[in-house]
């Protein structure tokens, strides 16, 4: 049989009718404040994770994904307190081939491998601590509805047609694949089997007559969103990716399988004998669960940040903008793209048996600790490797002993008897540097120190906004010890509250390492929200007091009054984070056997 590298399709398509005008204006936006475009929408956002196949349980992979989404979502409640301003959402992708199968090889009905699984992720993410506002199922009734209303748009656009439609199909990919990502492999009984190039996965010709969609109509239109709009997707290299890809030609896109074949997903309306595309499915979830097909939906559309792992990138800088475009709708805000977590330098297999359990990392390194790791260690740009010493390293030395450690040399009765926030000096630390005088003592690294943690929370903010979410912990941790090397230089525990020369100064140094103390716990929350509260809760800082808008360092230095100061501190609660080195007794024993 002649196959070519290219999808054939031998349907009749005619004219879709739709002016191509229409899609020539996509909204801009300012490069303003994460997540609040300039279009006159006010403060709204709304954070997607991706939503996850049921076929297997969740890996650390997964979770990360999640978590990225849960950060930016709780920097931004940090930025706009109001919870009428936020949306976030997160569930699972419980349709198409690939769970149709996943649940046969099991034994089981589709629907009780879906309930089992998703309960799974359900479970993980309760317990990771993320705060998503709606956790959706496509195998639920407002999603069909959500998923045949779209469609009913998109044909009554003149968008789809129906023809022959054939090429390789990897079900554990869901997607056609042209004959250049396709290679051949060994396969059990010594025959060659077809596989994906990238993933491996088996991949299996079909010819099929199918509803189409016509996605080579869009290439312009999408060239042009991403051109006007650099930021659209973050980080930089997979925006110039995917235009790079919109250099080739763009074929239509197959959105339907033959019943007969996919019986485990929605049907096309008005045509039972057709099931819709499971990433077609997929993809409307993020209208779902913002009440689409209903107006209100709009208020939350396209404020919309989907974050999303880099193997998902075509679908949702091509398909999905391409499909939300045809259906009227703008392209989302932005769309965050990370890079893969590999264990031990492979990719994370169950065949390979080195599949990472997050509840087991959960428990072993309390929720915060890996919550931590995973923001503090994943690089979006490229893959990063998984390995439990790194973990414990890295917890031991930037939890345990930098931050706990600042904290309870702050805080403790032998070096802050009264056990309040003491008073700051300005006369030992004047606002102006380089000065000299018998009562001044603050040094030209304290300074530094002072400039560095006044900035900060801009940093941090910025690093947000770029997706980069471990430069933004790096930032933290950097300070972290410029504030460490701040308390060591001036020995406090050398000073004596008694003596009236030393006592100004001690307070000094103590109000500014609770102060920095304060930027660095505010700013925590969103990666560590329960060592934050922790932190901030042992400083005295009121709930009221941890947002961004009241987030004021230091301000006696800047000559302004200062609420915290003479305040109470809050109880000793114990340990910020102890140890973990301590209790590896696990992890000996996993590398003897
Ligand atoms: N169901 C689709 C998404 C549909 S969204 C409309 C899907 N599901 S998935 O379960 O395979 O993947 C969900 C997310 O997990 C993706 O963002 C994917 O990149 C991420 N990860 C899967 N394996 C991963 C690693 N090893 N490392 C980091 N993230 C990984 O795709």
């Amino acid at each position: 049989m002649l196959r070519t590298s290219v999808l054939r399709l031998l349907g009749r398509p005619g004219t879709s009718g739709v002016s191509l005008l229409e899609y020539s204006s996509p909204r801009h936006y300012s490069s303003g404040p994460l997540g609040a475009p300039d279009d006159g929408r006010g403060a709204r956002a709304f954070f997607t994770t991706p939503i996850f196949y049921v076929n297997a349980a969740p890996h650390i992979g997964h979770l990360y994904s999640a978590l990225l989404a849960d950060a930016l979502c709780r920097h931004r409640r940090l930025q706009v307190p109001s919870a009428a301003a936020t949306r976030f959402s997160t569930g699972t992708d419980e349709h198409g081939l690939k769970i149709q199968q996943a649940a046969a090889a099991a034994g089981l009905a589709p629907t009780e491998l879906c309930d089992r699984v998703s309960a799974q992720f359900q479970q993980l993410f309760r317990e990771a601590g993320i705060s998503s506002t709606d956790f959706i199922r496509t195998t639920e009734a407002r999603h069909r509805i959500a998923v045949q209303h779209f469609w009913g748009l998109l044909k009554a656009r003149g968008l789809l047609y129906k023809g022959l439609y054939e090429g390789w199909y990897c079900s554990s990919e869901e997607c056609f694949l042209p004959e250049a990502k396709v290679t051949r492999q060994p396969g059990s009984s010594g025959d060659s089997c077809p596989v994906s190039l990238e993933s491996g996965h088996p991949v299996s010709w079909t010819k099929e007559e199918n509803y189409i969609f016509r996605l080579s109509q869009f290439r312009e239109p999408l060239q042009r969103w991403l051109r006007g709009d650099p930021q659209a997707i973050t980080p930089e290299p997979f925006h110039r990716a995917v235009l790079e890809w919109l250099e080739e030609e763009l074929p239509d896109l197959s959105v339907s399988r033959k019943s007969s074949h996919l019986h485990w997903g929605i049907p096309v309306p008005g045509d039972d004998s057709q099931t819709i595309y499971v990433w077609l499915d997929a993809l409307v979830n993020y209208l779902t669960v913002i009440g689409y097909p209903n107006a209100e939906f709009k208020s939350w559309w396209p404020t919309t940040s989907h974050i999303i792992g880099k193997d998902i990138l075509k679908f949702h800088a091509i398909y999905w903008p391409a499909l939300l475009l045809g259906a009227g709708m703008s392209p989302p805000h932005r769309i965050y793209v990370h890079s893969h977590w590999t264990v031990c330098g492979q990719k994370m297999s169950k065949s390979l048996g080195n599949v990472v359990d997050p509840r087991t990392c959960l428990d072993r390194y309390t929720v915060d600790g890996f919550r931590y790791f995973l923001l503090r260690q994943g690089v979006p740009n490229w893959d990063c490797d998984y390995y439990d010493e790194k973990v414990v390293k890295l917890l031991d030395s930037e939890l345990a002993d930098a931050l706990g450690g600042l904290l309870n040399r702050c805080t403790a009765k032998r070096i802050n008897p009264s056990g309040t926030y003491p008073v700051f000096c300005t006369t030992c630390f004047p606002s102006e540097p380089g000065l000299v005088g018998p009562s001044v003592r603050a040094q030209a690294e304290d300074y530094a120190l002072v400039n560095a943690v006044a900035t900060l929370p801009g940093q941090v903010a910025d690093h947000y906004d770029n997706f980069q979410i471990y430069k933004a912990l790096e930032a933290v941790s950097s300070c972290v010890r410029q504030t460490n090397g701040f308390v060591q230089r001036h020995a406090p525990w050398k000073l004596n509250w008694e003596s009236p020369v030393d006592a100004p100064w001690l307070g000094t140094v103590l109000h500014v390492a609770l102060e920095c103390l304060r930027v660095f716990g505010t700013l925590l929350q969103p990666v560590t929200p329960n060592l934050a509260d922790k932190l901030l809760s042992r400083l005295g800082v009121s709930a009221t007091e941890r947002g961004l808008g009241e987030l004021y360092f230091l301000p006696r230095f800047y000559g302004h009054p200062c609420p915290f100061e003479g305040r109470r501190l809050g109880p000793e609660t114990g340990l910020l984070f102890p140890r973990l080195d301590q209790s590896r007794a696990w992890l000996v024993k996993a590398h003897r056997t």
